[in-house]
């Protein structure tokens, strides 16, 4: 039996995913956010079962590559753009397109001839990261309407500071500055991430860019991923590798942090920093042993933590741990609970899986 932690990654949850947000907007073309490895999920894999998106959407020109080298012909953007005329080149050689959000972008693509290329013209609404101010729109728009290097209309998009809460005014504000900024322009549109496209109906335009849905994780601040019949792709599991007996007042793991506090069986999983778990996850941090709940204990440690058994009396050496995810039987720990009681979002917890992290595809 081995110990070592493994990612289950479940790809008809990945297209259920992808076909729920095609449910909820019918109408707009599914531009599949795979940047960071897909979330670290798996790029490539994760391309190969995302073969109903309409687009792919990456960070960086190295991970449009990787996907081209595997063989990937569906369109491909570059939600930060290009940075120099060599990128700019290798965007043509393999027919990439382009986000543009600043100036430099547009004089690098005046400077070059050969093959045009589909653009997407970035608007900064709000969220003060990329983007060009809504004044400087109508001459960013016009020089690339006058590009030879840009092939037809520019898309026209912006991206959401605040859709994960509902509640905010923000998301609002933002559509109005886009509408005013887009007014006199030809040319499709692009405003919802996830928050956007399952919370805010007025940002399903002709493009939704999904990312964190995809994977199974809430957009939401306040809600969970079940509540929006999402399903959970990234299973993280490992296997108890020994059980402590011990005695109230002795402590567990570095720095002594748990003391325990009755006589109490305490697990050790394979599991740590060293795979990508937060070092940082407080005490009861959950995770089903068995289907039941437990919770972490004591600090984690490269390779493994420790868990109070307490809730868990038969639970013995080589017992699954499920840490996020679907567990055999259906039970589901949602890493959305998990993410808050670290501190952290969805998000950030798949990014961090380490290498020596054994992933299996389940299809
Ligand atoms: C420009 C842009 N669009 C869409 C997304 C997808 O966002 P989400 O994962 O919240 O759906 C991202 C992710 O950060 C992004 O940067």
């Amino acid at each position: 039996m081995s110990c070592a932690p493994q990612a289950r990654i479940d790809l008809s949850a990945l297209r259920h995913n992808l076909a729920l947000a095609r449910r909820y907007a019918p109408d707009s073309k599914q531009l599949a956010v795979i940047k960071a490895n897909a979330y670290g999920h798996g790029i490539l894999r994760v391309a190969q079962a995302l073969e109903a998106a309409d687009a792919f959407a990456v960070a960086r020109i190295s991970e449009a590559l990787c996907l081209r080298e595997a063989g990937i012909r569906k369109d491909i953007l570059l939600l930060e753009g290009v940075n120099n005329r060599d990128e700019l080149q290798l965007a043509q050689q393999h027919r990439l397109q382009l986000v543009v959000h600043q100036a430099e972008q547009i004089r690098l693509l005046q400077q070059v001839a050969g093959d045009p290329l589909g653009v997407w013209l970035k608007i900064d609404t709000g969220m003060h990261r990329l983007g060009f101010r809504p004044e400087n729109v109508q001459s960013a728009y016009r020089q690339l309407r006058e590009c030879p290097a840009v092939a037809g209309m520019p898309v026209l998009m912006t991206h959401l500071a605040n859709a994960d809460d509902r509640a905010s005014a923000g998301t609002g504000e933002q559509c109005r500055r886009f509408e005013r900024a887009v007014a006199d322009l030809e040319g499709e549109h692009s405003i919802a991430n996830s928050a956007g496209l399952l919370g805010w109906p007025a940002t399903r335009r002709h493009w939704v860019r999904p990312g964190i849905m995809l994977y199974g994780a809430s957009p939401f601040i306040d809600s969970r991923a079940t509540d929006w019949d999402l399903q959970p792709v990234m299973s993280l599991e490992t296997r108890l590798m020994t059980i402590n007996e011990c005695k109230k007042g002795e402590t567990v793991g570095y720095g002594s942090r748990w003391c325990c506090p009755e006589d109490m069986r305490i697990g050790i999983a394979a599991i740590g920093y060293g795979d990508g778990y937060p070092r940082h996850a407080p005490e009861h941090t959950p995770v089903l042993i068995n289907n039941r709940r437990a919770g972490i204990v004591g600090r984690v440690s490269m390779d493994m933590l420790g868990i109070d058994l307490r809730e868990c009396p038969e639970a013995k050496r080589g017992d699954p741990v499920l840490l996020w995810g679907k567990g055999i039987e259906g039970a589901i720990q949602p890493v959305d609970e998990v993410a808050e009681k670290i501190g952290s979002i969805a998000y950030e917890l798949f990014c961090r899986m380490a290498p020596r992290v054994n992933f299996i595809y389940q299809d």
